[in-house]
């Protein structure tokens, strides 16, 4: 059993929880996750480790609540247990070590999975611009933790309440038309986000690291379920990323495998 620690809402949609989970905290790093379930009759749910404590043994994870799953995982209190949590899943971000300055975009709740790579690299001496984008002030989450491990934060809404207004490709052209430097970016959000940051950073020859989300059971490259064509080849995003180059990723075959189950999520959605 998974003990959780420490639960904060940090938006009425947004749950952050620490669990104890002494050997995952050991091994983890920046760019992994893990897969959870509740109880015996739970979901497989991928999540990733947003932060990790190796002498606490402790690691944190920061769920949307979507649907049926991560509604109850957000009910869940301080005291409560996890059934398992299997991890760490999928291979470590890879930033090249001659990299000097490198941008990390998030979007929504991409932010909980961008946040671990802007702490790694800052930690490592990159300077780190992050970008992180909401549609609106009152979704906002991080924002105190980002400001510890980056240079510049910039905050865009899409509906303007707070920081810039406009998408964070926006954000992004502006920066490097002004002069930013980027040895590579990093974007974790919704796919058409993802799709739109490599089309921005495209012509600038960016290497451009995308976290890809399709559906995934196993976590360990059996089920074919999380298959992706990148560069034209067939890669399962559990076992060869979830990280891959952004200007290789066929985005819209993930988006149409993605909404595959769109019709059983509602209906699951209306039994509850
Ligand atoms: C590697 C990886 C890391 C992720 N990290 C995070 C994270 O840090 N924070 C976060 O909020 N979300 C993250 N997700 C998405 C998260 O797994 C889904 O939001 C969750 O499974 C929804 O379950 P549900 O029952 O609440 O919703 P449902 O109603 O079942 O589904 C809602 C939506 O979630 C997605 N989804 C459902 N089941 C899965 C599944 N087995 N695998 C992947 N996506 C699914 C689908 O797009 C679906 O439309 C990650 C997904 C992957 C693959
Ligand atoms: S989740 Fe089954 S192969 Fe990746």
């Amino acid at each position: 059993m998974f003990k959780i620690v420490t639960k904060r809402m940090l938006n009425p949609s947004v749950v952050l929880l620490e669990i104890e989970a002494p050997f995952i905290a050991k091994k983890a790093m920046a760019g992994q996750f893990i897969i959870f379930r509740i109880d015996e009759k739970g979901e497989r749910v991928p999540l990733t480790i947003a932060d990790y404590d190796r002498e606490k043994g402790t690691i944190t994870i920061i769920a949307q609540i979507v649907g049926v799953s991560t509604e109850q995982l957000a009910s869940m209190e301080e005291g409560d247990a996890l059934l398992d949590v299997a991890g760490p899943l999928g291979i470590p971000t890879h930033i090249d070590e001659n990299a000097k300055k490198v941008c990390v975009i998030g979007g929504g709740v991409g932010c909980a999975i961008a946040y671990p790579q802007a702490k790694e690299l800052f930690s490592k001496g990159i300077e780190v611009d992050v970008i992180a984008g909401f549609r609106s002030k009152d979704i906002i989450i991080l924002e105190e933790e980002f400001k510890k491990q980056c240079n510049d934060l910039t905050i865009c809404t899409d509906d303007g309440t707070y920081g810039k207004k406009g998408f964070v490709t926006d954000a992004l052209k502006e920066k490097i038309e002004s002069g930013s430097k980027y040895d590579a970016v990093i974007a974790i959000g919704p796919v058409p986000m993802m799709k739109f940051v490599c089309a921005v950073t495209k012509p600038y020859e960016i290497k451009t690291i995308v976290s890809l989300n399709p559906i995934m059971i196993d976590g360990t490259g059996m089920c074919g379920g999380c298959r992706v064509t990148v560069g034209g080849e067939i890669k399962y995003a559990c076992v060869d990323g979830p990280d891959f180059d952004g200007h290789q990723v066929d985005f819209d075959e993930l988006m149409k495998r993605n909404s595959t189950y769109r019709e059983q999520e509602h209906d699951c959605r209306m039994l509850r």
